[in-house]
Parts: structure tokens; C-alpha cells; sequence
């Protein structure tokens, strides 16, 4: 899609389709008819002959904030259709709110264009407020992640046969320049995006710990990363215990792969990222239920955003280190599986005492949090689907957010809000340590039958040193059961915006 920016609506320049800002201004001009400098609007309903105007007043359109109403017309030629943007009435500015609302804009744009086979868009971008990075990123966000469809795996033609592709153009009509920089990044972090819904999505049998090594291993040449891989030779010599007992269960081997990105100049600070990834949770011995196993192709959904973001960062290039660590194996069943009632030695020395193999998640973090810390870094974050528990907390659209550092928890926050994922602060409750105390190990993988995603995070904090450390929550989010707008059915790509941003922020 090529990119033009015009400096102010010039009939020549007419796209097929007009997304315009509906200002009170705007609306008002179509009523009466004032004399005086008018904008494109009330131009384009006297080239319709008041057309514009009356479906206006049909459809009931106030131009309310946010909402939108499409408008068939050919009032000049080549024109198609006119989309409004309502800014009417007042909001609170820079809220999550405003954000969403020019997220929702883009989407809403996207899926104008797709089902008219829009060729050509021209958007008011300065009365819409597209001048302002932060809104303009979030519009095209929403404008290229709702064009995300999951198909590889179709195979009846008419699914297959879709020449559409999107527009051939976007003009952008402001007087400022519309910030190029602005979209390409964008474009990456979408991209990047799209390749953790992709991972998320693939089928386990074949998205299994050997082919997150192999994508791992193509993102790290393509982008320039360093890539090292932990085969279960290696974990065995490192002592990586507790990734060794859930892989236990499996056919398939486990890995621990590191990437990471390097600075040109002297770098400062090292941050490192931690993703869960299961490429499938049966539960293990203490198996799931039918349904509960159902969309457990999606607990590798951390991993996949580590990858994902790596690949971001690698051609966003911040000023410091960044690596990624990803632990992955299956928890699957066999004679070998572990057992509940085993114990086993972590990489970091403590023991643990499995009393749940379902609990596996913060088994193979403990032992990657575990490298982290020991390959010396500053700020450590993980991502992990790890509990039922943080879903029942916080719903679908809350990760939980654990950290004892304020001003980390603040930055988290910030960056999600900007993005569009929410996350929300759970207590890493010192009341509740007790509770995963093992009566035969230093510790248990489970904890009560209540609070079970801080019992889960205070498990992780056991293997970590620095205060600087948060961990995220993503069982709720990672995975959507519909089409929302811009995030769709299956992988939504959870964590990878909030975590370029935060990132970039620094
Ligand atoms: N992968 C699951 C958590 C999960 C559940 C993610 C639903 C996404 C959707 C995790 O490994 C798990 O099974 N956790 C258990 C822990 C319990 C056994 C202590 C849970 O939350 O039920
Ligand atoms: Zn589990
Ligand atoms: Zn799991």
C-alpha cells in the first residue's frame, strides 16, 4: 500500500472512498444554507444536491464521538463511498478511551475497504487529529491488525481466492506531514504482531517446541539476532530440572532459547524477556478436562511474543541490550510423565515438590528466570499463560501485572494503555508465601484453593533476585473466543505493542 500525503482536499486527488471528521461545524453547514468558507462536506452534498444531507438526517446522525456513518455517494466521479467520523461531542484527552477510539477507526476504516474493494482512501487527516503521533499510530494499528485472517490451514477455494488485498493507496490530507516514521513502525510492531498470532494459532502438532526453535532461529537471521539454543543435552548439563520434568511426558524434546539484540554503540542497561512456551497443556497426570484442553494450543502465547517483539526491537534498535528467553516443551502424558508427589532440584538450587502437573507453567520459568538472573541483566519481564485463576480475577481482557516495583508497574501500564492492552495489578502478597511451602521440598507448585494467580507469581519470585522483575498474567487476553474488532478469533498477539512500547519508552 503506497502512502501520499496532500497538504490540503484538491478534487484531482479524490480516492474512492472519504473519511472525513464530522465537527459540529461540518454537520451544521449542512442544514442551512450559510454562505462563507465551507468544508468538504457541505461541498460534496451540493454536488449531491442536498443528497448528503438527507441520509445525514435519515440515518440520524449526530456525529456523537466515535461514532461513524457510512455514506454511499457519487457526487463526483470516481468517488464511491464518504466515511464520517463523529468528534461532536467532548472526551476526556488522552485517555484509554481516545486511544480505543482511534483504534476503533482504523478498524472500522479496514473493514469499510474490504467489503467494497476499496482500491483508494484520502483521509482528513488533520481535522481527524491524525497530526498527533500517538493517535495516529493507534489508527493504523487497528487499521492493519483487523486485516489479520488466520487461513493457511483452508482449503476450499473460495477461502483461498481472495484477490482483495487492501488498498492500493492511503492519501493523507494535512498540512503538517502525516509522520512516515510513525506508520513504518507501526507496520513492524503490526507485523510482529501478526507473526505471534500466527504461532499462536498453528496447530500444536505443528507448532511443537522444535518449530518454535526453527522460527526463533529464522527471525534471528533475518533481523541479526544472536540466537542460542539449549537442547536437552545441554538442560540436562545446566541442571534445568524443572523444564526436563514436564518435557518428561513428551515425545517431543525441550529447548531454552536465548535471543538477543546488541546495541551498536556501548549498551547500558540489559532487559530480558521471559515467554511461556507450552506448546500444548494436557495438564500432564493431573489432565485437564476435554473443553479445558481445547484452546491449550495457545499457552506457548508468551513465547510468541517474546519472539515477536525480539523481531520488532531488532529493527526499532533501542540503545540497550535486550534478550529473550523462551522455554518450551510439551506437558503431555506418557510413562515417563512426572508424577504428582515428585521432587525435583531447579536450576537455581531450590527443590520443588510437584503436587500439580497442570501447574507446569512456572516450572519451566523457574528455570529460565533462573538464567536470566544468572546471565546478569536488569530488568527481567515475563510473560506467561499461567493461571485459570488470574482469568477468573480479571476476565478476558485483563493481564494480571505483578511486579514490586512501582515506577516499573507505572511504565507497564502506560505503554498497554497507549497500545490498547489492558493490564491491571495483582499483589505479590508476602501473606500468602506460607501457602506454597512444601512439607518435603523448599517448595510446592500449588497453592491454596483461593488467590491462585499471586500463589502462581510468588512461586516465579522465588527464582528472581532483582526487585525490577514483573511478571504478566496473559491467560486471559492471549486467546479471543470472537472477532473483536481488531484483535479476531484465536491468537490475539497479546503483549507485543506494550512491550515495544515500553521498550521504546525507555
Ligand atoms: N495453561 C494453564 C493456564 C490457562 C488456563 C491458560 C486457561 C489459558 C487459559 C496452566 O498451565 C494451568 O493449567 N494452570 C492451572 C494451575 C493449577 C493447577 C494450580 C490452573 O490455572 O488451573
Ligand atoms: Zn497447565
Ligand atoms: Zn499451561
Amino acid at each position: 500500500m503506497k502512502i501520499r500525503n496532500v497538504r490540503k482536499e484538491e478534487s484531482g486527488t479524490l480516492a474512492e472512498l472519504l473519511v472525513l471528521a464530522a465537527s459540529k461545524k461540518e454537520l451544521d453547514s449542512l442544514g442551512g444554507a450559510k454562505r462563507g468558507k465551507t468544508g468538504v462536506l457541505k461541498s460534496l452534498d451540493t454536488q449531491s444536491h442536498g443528497q448528503l444531507a438527507k441520509e445525514v438526517k435519515y440515518r440520524k446522525f449526530e456525529g456523537k464521538i466515535g461514532e461513524n456513518l457510512l455514506l454511499h455517494s457519487a457526487a463526483r466521479p470516481g468517488l464511491r463511498a464518504v466515511l464520517l467520523h463523529g468528534i461532536t461531542t467532548k472526551e476526556t484527552p488522552n485517555s484509554y478511551e481516545t486511544f480505543s477510539r482511534y483504534r476503533k477507526l482504523g478498524t472500522t476504516l479496514q473493514q469499510t475497504c474490504d467489503s467494497l474493494k476499496i482500491k483508494s482512501v484520502q483521509i482528513a487527516a488533520e481535522d481527524l487529529g491524525l497530526s498527533d503521533e500517538n493517535f495516529l499510530r493507534a489508527f493504523f494499528e487497528g487499521f492493519l491488525l483487523s486485516a489479520y485472517d488466520f487461513d493457511r490451514y483452508k482449503s476450499k477455494k473460495e477461502e483461498k481466492e481472495k484477490p482483495y488485498k487492501g488498498p492500493e493507496e492511503m492519501i493523507f490530507v494535512s498540512s503538517r506531514k502525516i509522520s512516515e516514521k510513525v506508520l513504518a513502525d507501526t507496520r513492524l510492531v503490526c507485523e510482529a504482531t501478526i507473526l505471534a498470532r500466527d504461532l499462536v494459532n498453528m496447530p500444536p502438532v505443528d507448532c511443537t517446541p522444535g518449530y518454535l526453535v526453527k522460527k526463533a532461529q529464522e527471525v534471528a537471521k533475518k533481523s541479526k539476532l544472536a540466537i542460542k539454543v539449549f537442547d536437552e543435552k545441554q538442560l540436562k548439563s545446566m541442571g534445568a530440572n524443572t523444564l526436563l520434568a514436564v518435557a518428561k511426558g513428551s515425545s517431543e524434546p525441550p529447548y531454552l532459547i536465548r535471543l538477543t539484540y546488541k546495541p551498536s554503540g556501548r549498551s547500558g542497561r540489559v532487559v530480558s524477556l521471559v515467554g511461556k512456551g507450552i506448546t500444548f497443556d494436557s495438564g500432564g497426570l493431573s489432565i485437564k478436562t476435554a473443553g479445558g484442553m481445547e484452546t491449550m494450543k495457545c499457552d506457548m502465547a508468551g513465547a510468541a511474543a517474546v519472539i515477536a517483539t525480539m523481531q520488532a526491537i531488532a529493527a526499532l534498535k533501542p540503545r540497550y541490550e535486550v534478550r529473550g528467553y523462551i522455554p518450551t516443551c510439551e506437558n503431555m502424558i506418557n510413562g515417563r510423565a512426572a508424577r504428582p508427589g515428585d521432587v525435583v532440584r531447579t536450576m537455581q538450587g531450590k527443590t520443588v515438590e510437584i503436587l500439580n502437573t497442570d501447574a507446569e507453567g512456572r516450572l519451566i520459568l523457574a528455570d529460565a528466570l533462573a538464567l536470566a538472573e544468572k546471565e546478569k541483566c536488569d530488568t527481567i519481564i515475563d510473560l506467561a499463560t499461567l493461571t485459570g485463576a488470574c482469568m477468573v480475577a480479571l476476565g478476558n481482557d485483563y493481564a494480571g501485572l505483578f511486579s514490586d516495583d512501582q515506577k516499573l508497574v507505572d511504565k507497564l501500564i502506560e505503554a498497554g494503555s497507549l497500545c490498547g492492552e489492558r493490564f491491571w495489578r495483582l499483589p505479590l502478597a508476602p501473606e500468602y508465601k506460607e501457602l506454597i511451602k512444601s512439607s518435603v521440598a523448599d517448595i510446592k507448585n500449588t497453592g491454596g484453593s483461593y488467590g491462585g494467580a499471586i500463589t502462581a507469581a510468588l512461586f516465579l519470585k522465588e527464582f528472581v533476585k532483582t526487585d525490577k522483575w514483573a511478571h504478566l498474567d496473559i491467560a486471559g487476553p492471549a486467546f479471543s473466543d470472537g472477532n473483536k474488532g481488531f484483535v479476531k478469533k484465536g491468537g490475539v498477539g497479546f503483549g507485543v505493542r506494550t512491550l515495544v512500547r515500553f521498550l521504546m519508552a525507555r
